[in-house]
């Protein structure tokens, strides 16, 4: 969407993944102080996004008006968003493009006006729009209807749109004119297996995706406790080189060093938030995910930095540790078997490994790992410029 919002995929922390329904102000409050405590807002997590369950399942009957619950957020939408904003950060909300919410709140379908309304004066920069309760009404239509809704009422205050029609609709096809990004996916969950399903679905269009509008194959799971220690690694490198959202969904208040430390890595960051914006595609190995026991290799170009080729290397094996030859002519680096290229390791803060020629042989990829790189070699780097 051209809306000069999410010229690179939005990154920040959401209430769902972790709490679910059960949330309420100080969830909120504590874990967006958090992310400036743990220097997370540094590293680019701005948005602060409410997901499901802030609002009543009624209307105010006179106004139409949505109701905050005054229970879980008694001090209101503006304050909440006021105490984010605050902290230097940014402020989202959630709603849905029908009579309700998935978790039976009032949706938003011919409420669109108000609602936007409502959210601008509260100073939303974020709208997660959800896709339950939607009368069969074509999503295109509704996802439309919002998007106005979302100008007309914005009096220059522009708010990042968030298409969450799972995947539905062919959303890929509109998904860009429409919003800044959108689901690409059922729901994550906190499992090895939704994780691999959703980033092997999220792969199927990554041409539509770009600077302004993203494939989202939704957020995180790292520091949830489901997935090892390992796997978290191979979840954070795949959503960072496919320009996914970098959307945090665990409880800042408790996650351990290892966790944050996985969602700190600042090569991984800039890696995701290259300004050329190109979602890595499958480049070695590249049968069904589904059925992989493999090696398979993600890789694209990137325009930061002089111009780099990102890639991560994924073993899908469950049990058997796996080397990878990275042929760079095969991979179009070079031009012939005699080039040399510079390695660099983005999970050791960006090092040098080497240069190499021909191709970096790496000896050795634990189960679920992955190996993560930037590769410059001067032919095709120096063309980029
Ligand atoms: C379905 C969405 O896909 C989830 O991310 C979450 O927003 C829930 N709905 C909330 O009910």
């Amino acid at each position: 969407l051209n809306n000069n919002l999410g010229l690179t995929p939005p990154m920040g922390w959401n209430t769902w993944n972790r709490y679910g329904c059960d949330i309420n102000e100080t969830v909120v409050m504590t874990n967006a102080e958090m992310l400036g405590i743990l220097g997370l807002d540094k590293l680019g997590y701005r948005y602060v996004n409410v997901d499901d369950c802030w609002n009543l399942a009624t209307r105010d009957s006179m106004s139409n008006r949505t109701i905050v619950d005054p229970e879980r957020f008694p001090s209101g939408m503006k304050a909440l968003s006021d105490f984010v904003h605050d902290r230097g950060l940014k402020f989202g909300i959630y709603s849905s493009a029908g009579t309700l919410t998935c978790e039976g709140r009032a949706g938003s379908l011919g409420y669109e006006d108000l609602d936007a309304q409502d959210y601008v004066s509260w100073g939303v920069d974020y709208l997660k729009y959800d896709n339950c309760f939607n009368e069969g009404i074509p999503s295109f239509e509704r996802y439309q209807t919002m998007k106005k809704a979302l100008e007309k009422a914005a009096h220059n205050h522009t708010i990042f749109y968030s298409i969450c029609n799972w995947g539905l609709e062919e959303v890929w096809q509109w998904g860009n004119e429409t919003g800044n990004s959108w689901r690409t996916a059922g729901d994550i969950f906190n499992s090895w297996e939704s994780v691999k399903y959703n980033f092997e679905v999220n792969q199927l269009h990554p041409d539509v995706a770009g600077p302004g509008g993203w494939n989202d194959p939704d957020m995180l799971e790292v520091g949830n406790g489901g997935l090892s220690h390992t796997e978290e690694r191979t979840h954070f490198a795949l959503w960072a080189v496919v320009k996914a959202p970098l959307i945090l969904g665990c409880n800042l208040n408790t996650i351990s060093n290892r966790s944050l430390s996985i969602i700190s890595n600042k090569e991984l960051i800039k890696l995701n938030q290259d300004s050329k914006g190109d979602q890595a595609v499958c480049v070695h190995n590249c049968h069904s995910l589904k059925d992989s026991e493999d090696v398979q290799v993600f890789g694209g170009w990137n325009k930061d930095n002089g111009g780099y080729y990102g890639l991560v290397a994924v073993n899908w094996n469950d049990l058997e540790s796996k080397p990878i030859s990275i042929d760079f002519k095969s991979l179009g680096l070079t031009k012939s078997s005699e080039e040399y290229c510079s390695v660099y390791d983005l999970w050791n803060k960006g090092v040098h490994i080497g240069n190499y020629q021909g191709k970096y042989l790496i000896p050795n990829i634990d189960p679920h790992d992955n190996v993560a790189l930037k590769i410059k070699c001067k032919r095709k780097a120096s063309s980029l410029e």
